[in-house]
């Protein structure tokens, strides 16, 4: 990586000089160096949740926050969403480059090979409550796939990874349907692998043994843009969440578990389930400046959910796509004078004429209008973060690939400013 500025720090206390050569990467802003700032001047950085600090060198996924802008191995997501598919991207993302027809054959019948789970993984449903929340049975289950496949969780043998690779994003939808099975008390349906990635999705959810399933194209090509919109984003939390478990050597599916984990929580991939309830919550356009107004109360904690994003302060790009989509579907599957998705465009539009919002910068993102999208195929709303999992595993095995190929990987360790008692002697009593 080329190197042509320097920035000098200067501690004049001590009476020292750092000077750290600035490194450009291909796209974004350039990054310091600051792995011996300890070592020369003896200080730590501090940025709590990341602001400025880049984790690693990645050549996956860029975002332009400013201007809107995301590209998967430096295809602009617009231009995928028309023209690729999910399981294409989940390849790019992979292996750095699109695949030829052939390669895209032959990775889609390596993935329909690994789309069964062992029957004993099935027995793991049975365990939990039909009430258990889908997000705590995947990251049970997920996290039980290494007690499965010893013969992938080898870290330092590339075929090994490979294969975890390919046996994740095969499986996740598998898993992940079972997952509603168990909440609606219904058999668990095999994968069907004539059927696209999506579309198999949709069969294993909602075909039961006793009746034919016929997958509707619009709801297949809507899930399987969702997938690609959702298939990576840089060093998000989960996907950092991977890389920090990746990095200690743990097995891969070990490090996805924390990753579905991390997306759980509502500031990340929970925002599109939370998004949905807000709206029910809502329930009426007449009640929006009213919820508008508890945003934008520092004493309320309610945030409008789908709002507002760390990395993009202008409009999310995936919301551009999805919002389109969106209109679409809900044309084609849905009501198209459904009552929350009116409402969710006067929400939308109330917010974007508000100063509060445009002061901050704050658009409505991807998850503002997935959750539609989801309601509109039947999807139940616990189940939203879920779909997100699966679309995410594909940027997570590129991330965790990619890390530990990595020759100067170490394990992730950060410091602290340690803010607690100065050390002091345990009181004894005579
Ligand atoms: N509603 C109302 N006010 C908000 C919102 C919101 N959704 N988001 C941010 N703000 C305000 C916040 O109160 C703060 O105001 P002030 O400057 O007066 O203190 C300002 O905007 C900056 O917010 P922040 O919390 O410093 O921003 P952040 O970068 O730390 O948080 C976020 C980003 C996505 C966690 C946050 O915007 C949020 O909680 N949004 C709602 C949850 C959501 O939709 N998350 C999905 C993100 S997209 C999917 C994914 O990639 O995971």
């Amino acid at each position: 990586m080329e190197q042509k500025r320097v920035l000098t720090l200067t501690d004049p206390v001590a009476n020292k000089t750092l000077a750290l050569p600035v490194m450009t990467g291909t796209e974004g802003p350039a990054v310091v160096p600051i792995g011996n700032l300890y070592r020369e001047l003896g200080y730590f950085t501090f940025d709590p949740g990341f602001l400025s600090t880049a984790s690693c060198r990645s050549a996956v996924t860029f975002i332009d926050g400013e201007q809107g802008v995301l590209l998967y191995r430096g295809y602009p997501i617009e231009q995928l969403a028309q023209h690729s598919t999910f399981l294409e991207v989940a390849y790019l993302l992979m292996y750095g480059e699109l695949p030829s027809a052939r390669q895209r054959d032959d990775f889609t019948h390596t993935i329909d090979c690994h789309t069964m789970i062992n029957e004993s993984l099935k027995r793991f449903y049975d365990g939990f409550y039909h009430d258990a929340h889908p997000m705590a049975i995947m990251v049970g289950v997920v996290g039980s796939l290494s007690a499965f496949y010893h013969d992938s969780t080898d870290i330092h043998d590339p075929h090994h990874r490979e294969v975890a690779a390919h046996r994740m994003i095969a499986k996740m939808p598998t898993i992940a349907a079972a997952c509603y099975k168990h909440s609606v008390g219904e058999p668990v349906v095999y994968p069907k692998n004539d059927l696209g990635y999506a579309a198999n999705l949709l069969h294993m959810m909602f075909s039961v043994p006793s009746e034919e399933y016929v997958v509707d194209p619009v709801a297949e090509r809507a899930l399987d843009l969702i997938f690609m919109l959702h298939a990576d984003h840089e060093q998000n939390a989960s996907t950092s969440t991977v890389r920090l478990a990746g990095s200690s050597g743990a097995n891969p599916f070990a490090c996805i578990a924390s990753g579905i984990a991390a997306l759980w929580g509502p500031a990340h991939g929970g925002a599109n389930e939370a998004a949905l309830k807000m709206l029910e919550e809502i329930g009426d356009v007449k009640n929006v400046p009213k919820y508008i107004a508890r945003a934008k109360d520092k004493d309320d904690p309610f945030r409008l959910m789908g709002f507002g994003h760390r990395v993009y302060k202008n409009y999310d790009p995936r919301a551009k796509v999805i919002r389109a989509a969106c209109h679409e579907v809900l044309a084609k599957l849905g009501d198209p004078d459904d009552p929350l998705f009116e409402l969710a465009m006067a929400l939308e539009e109330a917010a974007l004429k508000d100063e509060y919002f445009i002061e901050r910068k704050l658009y409505p993102n991807v998850d503002f209008y997935s959750g539609l999208i989801y309601k509109a195929l039947g999807i139940p709303t616990n189940m939203f973060t879920v779909m997100f999992a699966i679309a995410r595993t594909a940027g997570w095995v590129a991330q965790w690939m990619e890390m530990i190929a990595e020759p100067q990987q170490r394990i992730g360790r950060p410091r602290q400013l340690y803010v607690g008692p100065p050390r002091r002697d345990y009181p004894v009593t005579d």
